[in-house]
């Protein structure tokens, strides 16, 4: 059995790819570096000790996806390559359009041509918008805000589509809310380009000296603290998560959606908090406007995931702050 597991060089990607070769599969990559490193894929390969099989290149490069199905004996596919900047994907709507909904239908009329129809989907919290209620379940109405999040829309709807065409196809949509932290290891984790859009990122730059100072987006919303409260998840239950989702579709349970989160939030103020306790130090903060298009709160119900997958997260805050603050002190500059 050999998984393709597109955008494997990136953060979430590569954690995953580290815990299919723990799991003893075959692991052939694409991804066309746009937001990543190849050196992500040899840490992989040093801590497993296994090879992956990486193709550097584009996923509308049609040729290229359709040769590796010609190669290799894919059964299944689990889709992380895109584009994930939501103030960058207002300025450049087509060009995430492109990326994100045409490679992926692109993608999937090769596997249709090669008869592969398992599906794993990367999507997001996004899709529920500005929730009337917390915790969020997986029937709340979707609906979406900027571009970015429309792709991530549209592409499930494109989904459901094509399962209604063709019930053959087996099709896991994986709702994440906030991925954070590292692997254990200290030798993989996120390396953002440029100035980090996401908290745990910047909060991580502030204390190794990167950044002098953190902004915090509000502190008058309807929450305990004031500021935003999200459900922030470990990258590695978030990656466990993709091989429960695996599992799943091979019992041919046609098309499931499933949020991936911890069911517990956490205020930006909170997430300072336990970084400090992390890192030892204090992390230097002042209090700024609202960011637009910010939601107050946002948090997960689990129990689908629970029962129908089989899947919690089970690493907590300070696993969270530690693994990122050992990946952190460990690669000051990334990858680079
Ligand atoms: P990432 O940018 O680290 O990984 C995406 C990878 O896809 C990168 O390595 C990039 O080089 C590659 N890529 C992009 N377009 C490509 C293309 N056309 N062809 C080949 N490779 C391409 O992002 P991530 O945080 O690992 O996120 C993975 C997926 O999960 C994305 O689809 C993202 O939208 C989704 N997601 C992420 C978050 C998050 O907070 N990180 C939250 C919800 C959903
Ligand atoms: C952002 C994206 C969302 C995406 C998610 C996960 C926006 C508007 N939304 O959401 O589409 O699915 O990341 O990738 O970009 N904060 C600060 N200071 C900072 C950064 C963040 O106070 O420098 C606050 C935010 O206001 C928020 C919380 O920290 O309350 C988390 O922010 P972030 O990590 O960007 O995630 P989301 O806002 O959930």
């Amino acid at each position: 059995m050999t998984i393709l597991v597109t955008g494997g060089a990136g953060y979430i990607g590569s954690h995953t790819v580290l815990e299919l070769l723990s799991a003893n599969q075959e692991v052939v990559v694409i991804d066309n570096l746009s937001n990543s490193n190849e050196e992500s894929l040899k840490r992989v390969s040093s801590i497993t000790g296994k090879k992956i099989h990486f193709y550097r290149g584009d996923l509308l490069d049609k040729g290229l996806v359709d040769n590796i199905f010609v190669k290799h004996d894919i059964d299944s596919v689990i889709h992380f390559a895109g584009l994930k900047a939501v103030g960058e994907s207002n300025e450049i709507p087509l060009t995430y359009y492109r990326n994100n909904i045409a490679a992926t239908i692109s993608v999937l009329e090769i596997m249709a041509t090669h008869n592969v129809k398992s599906f794993v989907f990367s999507s997001s919290a996004t899709v529920y918008g500005d929730p009337a209620s917390v915790p969020i379940n997986e029937s709340f109405p979707t609906s979406a805000t900027n571009p970015y999040g429309r792709s991530k829309l549209m592409i499930e709807e494109v989904l459901a589509d094509l399962y209604e065409s063709d019930n053959s196809w087996n099709i896991a949509c994986l709702r994440y809310f906030n991925p954070v932290g590292a692997h254990k290891s200290g030798l993989i984790g996120e390396d953002p380009n440029g100035i980090p859009n996401n908290l745990m990122p910047f909060i991580s730059q502030v204390a190794v000296g990167k950044r002098e100072l953190l902004s915090v987006y509000g502190n008058d919303y309807n929450t305990h603290d004031g500021t935003g409260v999200r459900d922030y998840i470990h990258v590695v239950d978030l990656a466990l998560g993709h091989l429960k989702a695996l599992d799943k579709l091979k019992s041919n349970p046609g098309r499931v959606t499933y949020n991936l989160g911890t069911g517990c939030g956490y205020s930006v103020l909170e997430m300072i908090k336990a970084f400090e306790k992390a890192a030892n130090k204090t992390i230097p903060y002042r209090i700024v406007e609202r960011r637009m298009g910010d939601i107050a709160e946002c948090y997960a119900a689990t129990d689908l995931a629970e029962e129908e997958l089989g899947w919690k997260a089970n690493l907590s805050i300070s696993d969270m702050t530690n693994d990122t603050w050992r990946w952190q002190t460990m690669n000051p500059n990334g990858y680079e």
